[in-house]
């Protein structure tokens, strides 16, 4: 499959011909054999320093496997997820803090994996130490978030990349790459979900050692991103305007008498979302009911696409020039050969994990870019003030340069 986008790399053939080719002269680093640009995609033999922060998630991804990656130091808060860090990702040196860690000048970049509330606080912060930085979801909380870290961005001129795992699903990379091989004909709808029902671990997640963390009654849309990330990650169109309601379960205590540290009102949150394109997108984001899992239905005049889910939906493509798949391919082949495995979210870590070291690599901005990033968050912020003035629809602020 040829594709556009800077996730999509080379086709395997594709890639081994241009490795013929760069032997043969191209700008490959001269430490760079034949055998090692087979195995990795970026041709390169630097290794960018990074210092990962947040020792619960951030502990999912594979920046010690990746060849142009070293993990040079790690951090949190707490000495046991420290440990579990520098365990993880094989590495010696450690810092108390975020706030320790960025004085470490050896450090190129920082993956922000702290809890939602402080993102933009420590992605700042991260950049405004001269860092590059990859974020956990959401980018942010507030419209006014949005906004002090676009100007953090443009005004440090680091790279930003917010680690969305709905980006990187199989499903998601290959309606990717059939929208862009413009199969869908005019893709005019689309459904997006994300169910995280409050189950047993994240009951615990809610309250620790006694005390509320920031889970505790978060609104559902103001983590709209796993949801919005199919569409914006597969058509980068944006949402402009949204109608939202919300529904909350009365013998729910993080919500009861709004009393938790966002006022908020519901568990369930379901938005009519129009895009910049006259489109229609339902968007859906509950913590409660019994359905789990992602998942997107993405609706063309000439290709439609069901992404499976965990409630048995199949996968299913129908439509005119359907592609000759019995299951979703894996796109392995557009990593390098140590990523080349199954990882956490439906296989998005490996990918999330080498978008970032080959943007820094490559001098580019990464596929899930600040203005990406931003067109997938700012969304779900006025989903829920819509939702909180009853369904009423508002205009979505848009981030684009
Ligand atoms: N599919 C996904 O994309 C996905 C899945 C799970 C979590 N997440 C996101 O990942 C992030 C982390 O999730 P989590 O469940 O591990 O959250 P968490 O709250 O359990 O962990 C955050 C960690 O950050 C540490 N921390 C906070 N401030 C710090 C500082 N100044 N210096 C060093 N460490 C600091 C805390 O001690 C804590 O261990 C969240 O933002 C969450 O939204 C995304």
């Amino acid at each position: 499959m040829k594709t556009k986008d800077p996730d999509s790399f080379l086709n395997r053939r594709e890639f081994l011909n241009i490795a013929g080719i760069s032997a043969a002269g191209l700008a490959v680093s001269p430490h760079f054999a034949l055998a090692d640009i087979q195995d990795n995609p970026l041709q390169s033999d630097r290794k960018i320093k990074i210092g990962i922060v947040g020792g619960g998630f951030g502990a999912s991804f594979y920046w010690h496997e990746h060849p142009n990656c070293t993990v040079y130091a790690v951090s949190d808060l707490r000495t046991d997820r420290r440990n579990h860090l520098m365990e993880v990702y094989n590495c010696k040196r450690a810092y108390e803090s975020l706030e320790k860690l960025i004085l470490d000048d050896e450090i190129e970049a920082v993956a922000v994996f702290t809890g939602a509330p402080d993102h933009v606080r420590h992605c700042k912060m991260v950049m405004d130490a001269g860092k590059h930085v990859v974020s956990a979801v959401p980018a942010a909380m507030t419209i006014e978030e949005c906004e002090q870290l676009l100007e953090a961005k443009i005004r440090n001129d680091r790279r930003y990349m917010m680690a969305e795992t709905s980006y990187y699903r199989d499903y998601t990379i290959a309606a990717r790459d059939l929208y862009q091989e413009e199969k869908f004909g005019e893709l005019f709808y689309s459904e997006v979900e994300y169910y995280h029902p409050r189950d047993a671990g994240s009951v615990a997640r809610a309250v620790r050692e006694g005390k509320r963390t920031w889970r505790y009654g978060l609104p559902p849309m103001l983590y709209p991103t796993h949801s919005t990330g199919f569409l914006v990650g597969v058509t980068k169109e944006r949402f402009t305007d949204v109608s939202c309601l919300g529904w909350g379960n009365p013998n729910s205590v993080y919500i009861k008498n709004r009393d938790n540290a966002y006022d908020n009102p519901f568990d369930a949150q379901s938005g009519i979302f129009k895009t910049n394109r006259g489109h229609m997108s339902r968007v859906n984001v509950f913590w409660q009911g019994v359905a789990h899992g992602e998942r997107a239905q993405w609706f063309g005049t000439r290709l439609a696409f069901y992404s499976p889910g965990s409630g048995g939906q199949p996968f299913k493509i129908e439509g005119e020039s359907v592609p000759d798949w019995k299951t979703i391919p894996n796109f392995w082949d557009r990593l390098p050969k140590s990523l080349r495995h199954d990882s956490g979210h439906g296989g998005s870590h490996t990918f999330i994990t080498h978008e970032f070291i080959a943007a820094l690599i490559e001098d580019r901005e990464p596929a899930v870019d600040i203005y990406e990033a931003l067109a997938m968050t700012a969304p779900g912020i006025v989903a829920h003030e819509s939702s909180i003035k009853g369904g009423i629809q508002l205009k979505v602020p848009q981030f684009d340069k």
